[in-house]
């Protein structure tokens, strides 16, 4: 009878009743990544996934569903059944930069969700391939201007965080590389780190380990502050440049999915982002872990309606001047 309710809840698509609500989870979760295995999204994905499935007492399957900056995962997750079992790790690119490239995108970010919490900030570095000819920043941004066209940035598709904050880095530092599209960093990171592309613009998560093995190089830190992961590596504000730039990353569960369910889900991430192990993990990668109060579905709300407002005219622009 209850897989009868439950059906016939999805078929509808309206949220579970709260009888449902009271025993969700009942079976394993489902949370998209929209964008390849072994990047950024995927990385926290799976380390805040693990303790929250262990307070939920149901697995969470990571299913990476990457294409079109990771849209397509996310269009999937908002046209999923509001019934909890299929949730998805959006982030600043896909819930803040993304209506500003899309004329069509398939969803909006601050309407088709029910927001369930921000799992962690990302502060964006300028990275490039350890071959590079480039001693510095100054060096690095003498290079690109020569070498316009010829210089090759990686980028995750147009939309997500690699591609903002790269169009906004090539605007502001007046330079029109390349731009070599992947379906995720994870990707684009291994062609970097065996020389195959020039650079990218990418957070923090994704690079700490390779940069800390000398894998590729580490110009700034898009940061005011430098990070306690890579206390080496300068900040843009230190070295002048008029850059700095942080993505984060949040799980959202489909609009009309029950506020019952989404407070299991809210209080799952917050017990995660308490725990040691996971604090650890993140922070190692130098993830900035949100406060209490930043954790809320209302304050990722805001979040998103805030990122979609700041976004707009500066991506707008930034896409423009590519064009010029
Ligand atoms: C990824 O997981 O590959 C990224 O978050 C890509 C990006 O948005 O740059």
């Amino acid at each position: 009878m209850k897989r009868y309710l439950i059906g016939l809840a999805a078929l509808l698509g309206v949220a579970a009743s709260p009888a449902l609500a009271q025993d969700y989870p009942t079976k394993p979760i489902t949370m998209i990544v929209p964008f390849a295995a072994g990047g950024p999204t995927d990385i926290i994905a799976r380390i805040v996934s693990e303790h929250m499935s262990r307070v939920l007492g149901q697995q969470i399957i990571v299913e990476n569903v990457a294409g079109a900056g990771g849209t397509t995962g996310v269009a999937r997750a908002a046209g999923a059944a509001p019934d909890g079992y299929t949730i998805v790790m959006g982030h600043m690119g896909t819930h803040g930069a993304a209506p500003a490239l899309y004329p069509n995108l398939k969803y909006n970010p601050a309407t088709d969700f029910a927001p369930v919490g921000l799992a962690a900030g990302t502060p964006i570095l300028i990275v490039a391939r350890k071959t590079h000819p480039a001693k510095d920043l100054k060096e690095f941004i003498d290079w690109a201007k020569k070498a316009g066209d010829k210089a090759n940035n990686a980028f995750a598709g147009v939309g997500s965080v690699s591609h903002s904050t790269g169009i906004l880095f090539n605007s502001t530092i007046g330079t029109k590389p390349t731009m070599i599209p992947y379906t995720g960093t994870g990707p684009a990171l291994n062609d970097m780190v065996s020389g195959q592309v020039d650079y990218m613009t990418d957070q923090i998560v994704n690079v700490v380990s390779q940069i800390q093995g000398g894998n590729i190089k580490a110009f700034a830190i898009a940061l005011p502050e430098r990070s306690p992961a890579l206390p080496d590596v300068p900040t843009t504000k230190e070295l002048g440049l008029d850059y700095q730039v942080s993505a984060w990353n949040a799980i959202f569960a489909p609009k009309g999915t029950s506020p019952a369910i989404v407070a299991k889900l809210s209080d799952a991430l917050d017990k995660a982002l308490d725990d040691a192990n996971t604090k650890k993990r993140l922070a190692e990668l130098g993830g900035v872990i949100p406060d209490k109060a930043g954790r809320t579905p209302a304050a990722l709300q805001k979040l998103v309606e805030d990122e979609v407002a700041r976004w707009t005219p500066i991506l707008k622009a930034a896409a423009a001047n590519e064009k010029k």
